[in-house]
């Protein structure tokens, strides 16, 4: 059987369930992917910290090259989080014909369509399912499995912190800075949460679903955006004794020619199906005109699930690098841009 080698930027919450799966499912993985997958080197930022993985040998570095120059290493996993330096990183790692797996939508939301560019100009793989709706394969669905229809609307719970935060702000009465705390000691929000608070986080999410969904590249700018820091208990019970529950709605529609993307707190109906999404949990829903209306939902953050996400692509990876078809899935924009801007939304 043949090997691939892997070398992994990053082993915080994502990296340690990554590094979990291929250590203790290497079998199944084995059998999935055809080939045995090595862990070659795995870069950190501080090597003497207490992980929960410990390695005897000296596979984590401090030193990039040691995994985008090595010559043995064919897969290169990004879980570290950032922009400038995954970006350079993983910029280096393409030219060097090394494939990319990525849980970064900072990254993907930004450069996105740089780095496919860049991944299809060097017959290589770029997979990023992580970096939207946790272990919920929303990416593939969008580029495979509703390919053949025009996506209308996609709508989503797609911020598990949030998602977290307000499910506990309802049940309990408890404070928006007391649940961002748990939140965070279980790994769901981002180093600084800022980003997840603020809606920030749902918004790159939703620039990258719509570029699949409609195939055209959008921007963070094309987004109006609008988080939970103002949401507080007074606001939950008054919306509950009216039989509405508080979300974080990312919402893309085709308003033809254009489309609209916004994230804001949305008062959901407890009927609606995204209303009885708790805790970390994610749920996409997607209209497509000859399908209709369908829905994904699963845990949007965390360990393992994650994990799951970033180790699939792993396997796409390795199954292309048996056939010898890397690239061939990149999906790039092919339609012109046309969304409705923020500003021009004002005055409505
Ligand atoms: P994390 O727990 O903060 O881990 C980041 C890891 O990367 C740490 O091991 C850190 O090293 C290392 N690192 C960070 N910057 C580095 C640098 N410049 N050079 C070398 N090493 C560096 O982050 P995470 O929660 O695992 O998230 C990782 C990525 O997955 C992010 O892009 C995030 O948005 C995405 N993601 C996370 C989740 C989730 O549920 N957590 C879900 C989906 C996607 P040290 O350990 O030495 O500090
Ligand atoms: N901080 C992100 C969230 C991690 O809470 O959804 C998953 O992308």
């Amino acid at each position: 059987m043949s090997s691939v080698s892997v070398g992994i930027l990053g082993f915080g919450t994502v990296g340690t369930g990554v590094v979990h799966l291929l250590t203790e499912e290497q079998e199944k993985l084995q059998q999935q992917s055809g080939s045995h997958i090595h862990i070659e080197k795995i870069l950190v930022r501080d090597i003497d910290k207490t992980r929960k993985i410990h390695f005897d040998d000296n596979r984590l570095t401090l030193d990039p090259d040691d995994i985008l120059e090595n010559p043995k290493i064919d897969i290169v996993i990004e879980v570290m989080g950032g922009i400038e330096d995954a970006r350079n990183y993983l910029y280096k790692a393409l030219k060097n014909r090394k494939h990319v797996v990525t849980a970064n939508k900072d990254l993907m939301a930004i450069y996105g369509t740089e780095l496919l560019q860049v991944a299809a100009d060097h017959q290589c793989d770029l997979y990023y399912e992580a970096s939207v709706g946790g272990a919920i394969p929303i990416l593939r669905t969008l580029t495979d499995g509703l390919s053949a229809d025009r996506i209308q609307k996609v709508m989503g719970i797609v911020n598990g912190t949030t998602n977290y935060i307000l499910s506990k702000m309802n049940r309990e009465s408890i404070s928006y800075e007391e649940v961002l705390k748990e939140a965070q000691a279980l790994g769901f929000a981002e180093s600084d949460p800022t980003s997840d608070v603020e809606g920030l986080d749902a918004a790159r999410k939703m620039v990258i679903l719509s570029h699949l969904a409609y195939s055209v590249p959008v921007t963070l700018e094309d987004v109006r955006i609008e988080g939970i820091t103002e949401i507080s208990q007074k606001d939950i019970y008054y919306s509950k004794k009216l039989g509405y529950t508080i979300k974080l709605v990312g919402i893309s529609e085709l308003d033809d020619p254009y489309i609209d993307i916004r994230v804001s707190p949305t008062l959901l109906s407890t009927k609606h199906p995204l209303s009885s999404v708790e805790n970390e949990y994610n749920a996409v829903y997607v209209y497509g005109k000859s399908v209709g209306e369908t829905m994904f939902y699963g845990p949007g953050a965390g360990e393992l699930p994650t994990a799951i996400a970033v180790v699939s692509d792993l396997i796409s990876v390795v199954k292309n690098l048996n056939l010898g078809v890397n690239g061939h899935h990149i999906f790039l924009p092919k339609n012109e841009k046309k969304c409705k801007s923020p500003d021009s939304m004002k005055n409505q």
